[in-house]
Order: C-alpha cells, then structure tokens, then sequence
C-alpha cells in the first residue's frame, strides 16, 4: 500500500483564490485588508519568510507593510511601533517574526499587540478563546493542518489524534483545535514513555518536533492519516542540504493511509492562512462577518 499524498500546495493556492475573491469584495466596500509584517533582526530564515508572505498578501490584492528593525532595537521602540500599527486603521493584521533577539520579551511584545489585529493567534486573549470555544485569530500552521484534516477526513469525531510536540505556536493550538472537533487527542513530547506505541494508536498523526525523520514507518498506525508539519533542513553531500520533516517519508509512506510530504505539504498552508486570518481580521473590524469555510 502507498499512502495518498495530501497535496498543500494545490489546497494552499485554492485558498488563496478564496481569499483573493473575498479581499475582491472587502475592497468594493472601501476596504483593503492590510498586514504589517515586523522583522527585528538579520535571521536569514525569517528574512525567506517575510518576503514570502509579502509577495502573498500582494498576490491577495492585499496591502503590506514591512517593518525591519535593527538587531540592536530597544524593547521600548519596538512595543512603539506595535502601539502605532495597533492604532493605524488601514493595518488589519500585525505579525511580529519570531524569534525575536534575545534582549527582547516576545511575550510582552506580543501582548502588546491588539488581539483582533493579532493574526499569529499568539495573544493570550486569542489563545484563551481558542481554549474556550469563542471566536479567535487562531495561529497560521495549526490552522491549515486542521482545513488539510477536515478536507480528507470530513467529520474528525471520535477519531484518536495524536500530536506530536507542545509548542505554543503548533503543538498546544492543533490540540485544542482537534478536540473542538471532537476527536479524543493526546499531545505527546519529548518526556513521553514509549513514543512510538503512543502514535501507534493514532488514526490523525501530527508530528511538530523539529527533529528530522524521528517518526519511523513503524511507529504509524496502518491507514492513518500523518501530517507532517516538520521543516528541517539535513545535511547534503556537498550542496546546500535538503528539506525533511519530523517524518520519515520513506518508511511512512508504505503505512499511511495519506500524508503530507515535505515540502509541498504544511509548509504552502500555513502562508494561505495567514492571509485568511487577515482577511478575517479585516472583516470584523468593520463590523461584518469572517467568511465561512477560511476560519476554525
Ligand atoms: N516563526 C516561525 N513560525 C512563525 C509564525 O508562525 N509566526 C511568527 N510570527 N513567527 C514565526
């Protein structure tokens, strides 16, 4: 048995077109959704990322607005520029790019932000509505692992989910996300006691550990659903290395029933929800409903 591959890519670019439509909507009513992207720093990773999504907000008929600050940026400065985006009313969504330099509290920074203005999803008010079932900016990654789920599972109740790994960006929001559709999740870590029999029994893997090819075809229950959210760049001979997940493709694949391959999996979804947070940001902050289907 080969697993279906969950193609990203292809569901990434059909959610942009739905964004694009709906922005196509937003801007014959006088409004253009905005983002304001903060780079604080030279992280040649971070700088990849920005540019990319502001290539995508511009591509979404959206507006950008890009902030680089200097490595050096004192605490007080950048909690400034926060309070200005948060009171500019043509920005609808501010993203801080994560990690910050060590002398600044990312957590105090991105408490500073406006929680409706908070398209990370990252705010404690976002994260404690999750939690509690209301209305909230939901972070980008765990967003479009759950529309990649809801999409090839349909109804995710009763299924036995298992994630892998319990960060805050993805780990502890694609919990609460899965069991706000019903399915009876475990978060596993680290310190877990016999890793590999606990994702045994998962019909929905999701692995978030930053460790390359640590979840072996052994370890997948034959027919789950695996998606990868692992962007993990090894070692290659002699040139610049190549991409692999927290998954081990190679083995997993011969076991899953459907997974998502690195890259072309996660990776696309998390700039198209992204652009569907702000949207969503942008819509309420006029007073008028997220469109259906673009948010949890
Ligand atoms: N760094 C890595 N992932 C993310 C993300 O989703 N949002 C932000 N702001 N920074 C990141």
């Amino acid at each position: 048995m080969t697993a279906e591959l969950i193609d990203g890519k292809a569901f990434g670019a059909s959610v942009r077109a739905r964004v694009a439509a709906e922005v196509l909507g937003l801007r014959a009513r006088g409004v253009t959704p905005g983002l304001a992207v903060v780079l604080v720093g030279e992280d040649p990773a971070s700088q990849v990322y920005v540019r990319s999504k502001q290539r995508a907000t511009a591509e979404a008929g959206m507006a950008g607005f890009e902030h680089r600050l200097p490595a050096a940026t004192a605490e007080a400065d950048l909690l400034a520029l926060v309070a200005r985006l948060n009171a500019d009313p043509a920005v609808h969504g501010i993203l801080v790019q994560l990690p910050l330099p060590a002398h600044l509290d990312a957590d105090l920074v991105i408490n500073a932000i406006d929680p409706g203005k908070d398209v990370d999803g990252f705010h404690v008010t976002n994260v404690g509505r999750l939690a509690t079932g209301q209305d909230a900016l939901v972070p980008c990654t765990p967003l479009g692992c759950l529309m990649l789920l809801r999409d090839r599972l349909g109804s995710l109740a009763g299924a036995d989910a298992v994630v892998v790994g319990r960060s805050n960006i993805v780990g502890k929001p694609m919990a609460q996300l899965l069991l706000r559709d019903s399915a009876t999740v475990t978060v596993a870590h680290s310190r877990t006691r016999d890793l590999p029999a606990v994702c045994r029994r998962a019909d929905i893997l999701v692995a978030a550990v930053g460790r390359p090819e640590m979840i072996r075809g052994d370890w997948i229950r034959p027919g789950a659903t695996v998606i990868d959210v692992g962007i993990n760049r090894v070692p290659g001979e002699g040139g610049p290395g190549r991409l692999v997940g927290d998954v081990h493709f190679a083995s997993a694949v011969g076991v899953a029933g459907a997974i998502t391959p690195v890259p072309g999996g996660v990776g696309p979804m998390t700039i198209a929800c992204l652009l569907a947070n702000t949207l969503a940001a942008a819509a309420r902050a006029h007073g008028l409903a997220a469109p259906a289907g673009l948010t949890a």
